[in-house]
């Protein structure tokens, strides 16, 4: 039994790494390229089990190239692949990532392939039954997201709900979740107030547990992270670090969050360790790749 199960996607990512991001219409000549796991979901597993963590991974590839590439990864990254629906009809989905490598800063276009054709019935609940914490994004169909996070709630877990990429949901998710840990767009996107500094991030973070989430996390990139239950409220400072590629911050922030949890540290401890290895994994190229093992930790 594994503490901890995701729902996510696994997607090939395509990253291209160069001195800027070309605009519409430019062609540029980068100078590095890594071809690797991605997806949030999939990266989020890649982060808990190199940590040393136990974690069941649900997702849908195809039965091709890409699809090898991912039960490659994640066997490499001892990730258990009893989970991976492999269809027939669909193509394993695929990521293009233009990194500048000056700021780290990317941009992203994700192709999910087979991931959108998952249903219901394809999920195998006791997996998710029997584990302690549920992590999900928004990268599966959202009612494949919101009947996965039901059951869990059911069986009392701990639901993470990472709302990315945002889109908007029903109020029936946020009574389903017991963390909801926006990066400041996201966050912008719920609440409508714009995240410039600490004092708005307070603001929004303080709207979105109106709003009936119990504890809300929001990563402000490298100005760090702002955290509330609506009682407790605590900021802490980007780790600093090189970065040249932020894809994937995320996920080894909700990756090693969740694995936190599992382990009952407190929410200080749990946020100062995901504050570390999000940092960590910016020195990097990649997403999936990039993620921190335990010994770097030290
Ligand atoms: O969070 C980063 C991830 O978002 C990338 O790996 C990309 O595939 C997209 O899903």
């Amino acid at each position: 039994m594994n503490d901890i199960t995701i729902l996510g996607i696994f997607v090939a990512d395509l990253s291209f790494s160069g001195d800027k991001i070309p605009v519409s219409g430019e062609t540029i000549l980068g100078d590095n390229y890594n071809i690797g796991p991605g997806g949030k979901g999939c990266n989020q597993a890649i982060a808990i089990s190199r940590l040393g963590g136990k974690v069941n991974f649900i997702s849908k590839i195809g039965d091709d190239d890409y699809g090898k590439l991912a039960i490659n990864s994640l066997q490499k990254n001892k990730i258990d692949t009893k989970n991976i629906i492999i269809s027939k009809k669909h193509k394993t989905g695929v990521a293009g990532i233009h990194v500048d490598k000056n700021t780290g800063k990317n941009a992203i276009t994700v192709v999910r392939g087979a991931p959108t054709s998952l249903t219901k019935e394809e999920i195998d609940i006791k997996i998710i039954k029997q584990s302690k914490i549920f992590l999900t994004q928004l990268e599966v169909p959202l009612d494949v997201t919101l009947y996965c996070l039901k059951i869990a709630k059911e069986k009392n877990l701990i639901n993470i709900l990472n709302p990315a990429p945002a889109c908007e949901l029903s109020k029936d998710f946020f009574k389903f979740i017991d963390y909801f840990t926006p990066n400041e767009t996201e966050a912008e996107f719920y609440t409508g107030i714009k995240i410039k500094d600490k004092d708005d991030a307070k603001e929004s973070a303080k709207k979105l547990v109106n709003m009936g989430i119990k504890n809300v996390i929001i990563t402000l990139g490298e100005k760090g992270l702002f955290y509330t239950n609506g009682k407790e409220e605590i900021y802490i400072n980007a780790s600093k670090v090189s970065a040249i590629d932020t894809t994937g911050a995320g996920d080894a922030f909700n990756g090693s969050f969740s694995l936190g949890l599992s382990k009952g540290k407190s929410i200080r401890e749990c946020l100062e360790l995901a504050n570390r290895v999000a940092g960590l994994s910016t020195t990097r190229l990649g997403a999936g790749d990039s993620m921190p093992t335990l010994s770097e930790l030290h």
